[in-house]
């Protein structure tokens, strides 16, 4: 057999073998329902429980099933209906009438709930914890519980009576039930110990996280902005460009720039001559002990040099402020910097490696700093500035420059 041919044969078994299952299927949807749907629970009730007889009777017989708008299928019989629209709301519409003591679910928990979750609803390993909590839910890493998150009672009796146990869910009695979440009630200090939880007791529950959620009003308040007409022309009065993407130095500079950079790199003596001529005080801090200088005063420093910084930090702009009211932005402002100490503006949260730094009382040095500017994560192992730093000396020379021109 030729290889088209090899092809051809397996497309059209594959073919075979989907029809096959394809009328199977629909035998499935139009199996009759078992007689008593009363003695069986909803998840039997969910999975198919036509005998496999009835499936290959009605192929051999090639009816064609006719009862659903597509031609499969039947209607769900009103006892499958009911089993699954067992929801509770918030009101308690929808619970089964009972009751369940606290003490009675303390039994119940340990049995059938503690192994996962605790024998207080505290959480064991990774399983969820159902209990504690309080107080968390501002914090980075909220703990959140049915007693510190859930707003109404109503989910945590739906939900432990649709999907607990996990791996058996359904198997509880609703008076079971109502003892369990009585018992996680208890164990988020929410009720006392003699608390009976029932169909008549559940409204006087209050959730201590009852006032934690807010009804979505967005229709009202907000899509009417976006439903006028658009405005397409002239829409602002003076339009003013405040930053620039390329001073995130995301992209690579290729021209004038790099092909400036070649002979500084060759003649690098000249290149730190220049530099201490230009800088003055500065570049002599770099290569002697800076910590041991005075902050450069802006008079002495090169006017042009100053001018060239500014340039330069144009990289720094969008995470940098300087100057008479600089703010923090995602970095923190660098008025005075040279010489200020190292993560000292109070307000900006600063990295590990910083809050060291400045537990240590150390300072930004001209040789801290050019060193930090050069290569940051390696001159701060573990900062939070994602700059990948500035290749050429004079470029750091320069920002200095320019940075030392503020005060603190
Ligand atoms: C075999 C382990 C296991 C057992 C036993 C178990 N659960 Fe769970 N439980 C889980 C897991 C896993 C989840 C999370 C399920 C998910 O997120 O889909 C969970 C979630 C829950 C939640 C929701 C927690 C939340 O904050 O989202 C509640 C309430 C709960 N279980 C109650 C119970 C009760 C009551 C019992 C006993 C009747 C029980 N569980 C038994 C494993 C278990
Ligand atoms: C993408 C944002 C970003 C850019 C761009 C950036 N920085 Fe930073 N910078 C930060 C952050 C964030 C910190 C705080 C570092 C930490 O806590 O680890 C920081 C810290 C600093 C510090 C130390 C401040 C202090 O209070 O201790 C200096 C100095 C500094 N940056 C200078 C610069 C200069 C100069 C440039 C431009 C050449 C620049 N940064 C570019 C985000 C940025």
């Amino acid at each position: 057999m030729s290889k088209s041919l090899k092809l051809y044969a397996s497309v059209f078994g594959g073919i075979a073998v989907t029809l096959t299952l394809a009328v199977n299927m629909a035998d499935r949807f139009v199996a009759e329902a078992p007689e008593d749907l009363r003695s069986l629970t909803p998840l039997e009730l969910a999975a198919p429980t036509a005998p496999a007889g009835g499936l290959v009777a009605a192929a051999e017989a090639g009816e064609a099933p006719k009862d659903g708008p597509l031609g499969i299928g039947r209607e769900a019989l009103p006892e499958e209906i009911a089993a699954w629209n067992l929801d509770v709301s918030p009101n308690g519409t929808g619970l089964p009438p009972g009751s369940g003591s606290v003490e009675d679910g303390e039994m119940l928990f340990s049995e059938n709930c503690a192994s996962c979750h605790g024998e207080f609803a505290e959480g064991s390993g990774n399983w969820p914890k159902l209990a504690g909590g309080e107080d968390t839910l501002a914090n980075k890493d909220p703990v959140k519980t049915v007693g510190s998150y859930w707003p109404h009672l109503s989910t945590a009796w739906d939900y432990v009576h649709r999907s607990m146990p996990f791996g058996n869910a359904q198997s509880l009695e609703p008076d079971e039930v109502y003892a369990i979440v009585a018992y996680i009630l208890y164990s988020n200090f929410i009720v006392d110990e003699d608390f009976t939880l029932s169909n008549e007791t559940f409204s006087e529950v209050v959730m201590p996280n009852a006032g934690g959620f807010i009804v979505d009003d967005r229709p009202e308040t907000e899509y009417p902005q976006w439903t006028g007409e658009p405005c397409m022309t002239d829409c602002k009065d003076s339009v003013e460009i405040t930053m620039r993407a390329t001073v995130l130095d995301v992209t690579p500079d290729h021209g004038n720039d790099e092909a400036a950079a070649e002979p500084s790199v060759e003649t690098p003596g000249e290149e730190v001559e220049l530099a201490s001529a230009d800088t003055g005080t500065e570049a002599a801090g770099i290569a002697t002990d800076a910590a041991a200088e005075p902050a450069p005063s802006p008079a002495a420093a090169d006017p042009e040099l100053i001018a060239a910084g500014e340039k330069v930090f144009k990289k720094c702009m969008s995470c940098h402020a300087v100057g008479d009211g600089a703010r923090n932005k995602s970095g923190p402002e660098l008025n005075g910097i040279v010489g200020r100490g190292i993560g000292s503006i109070e307000g900006f949260r600063y990295s590990k490696p910083f809050e060291e730094a400045h537990g240590a009382g150390e300072t930004w040095t001209l040789e801290r700093l050019h060193a930090f500017l050069e290569k940051p994560k390696e001159a701060m192992k573990g900062t939070k500035m994602s700059f990948p730093g500035l290749r050429k000396p004079e470029d750091i020379d320069a920002v200095i420059a320019y940075l030392s021109t503020f005060a603190e």
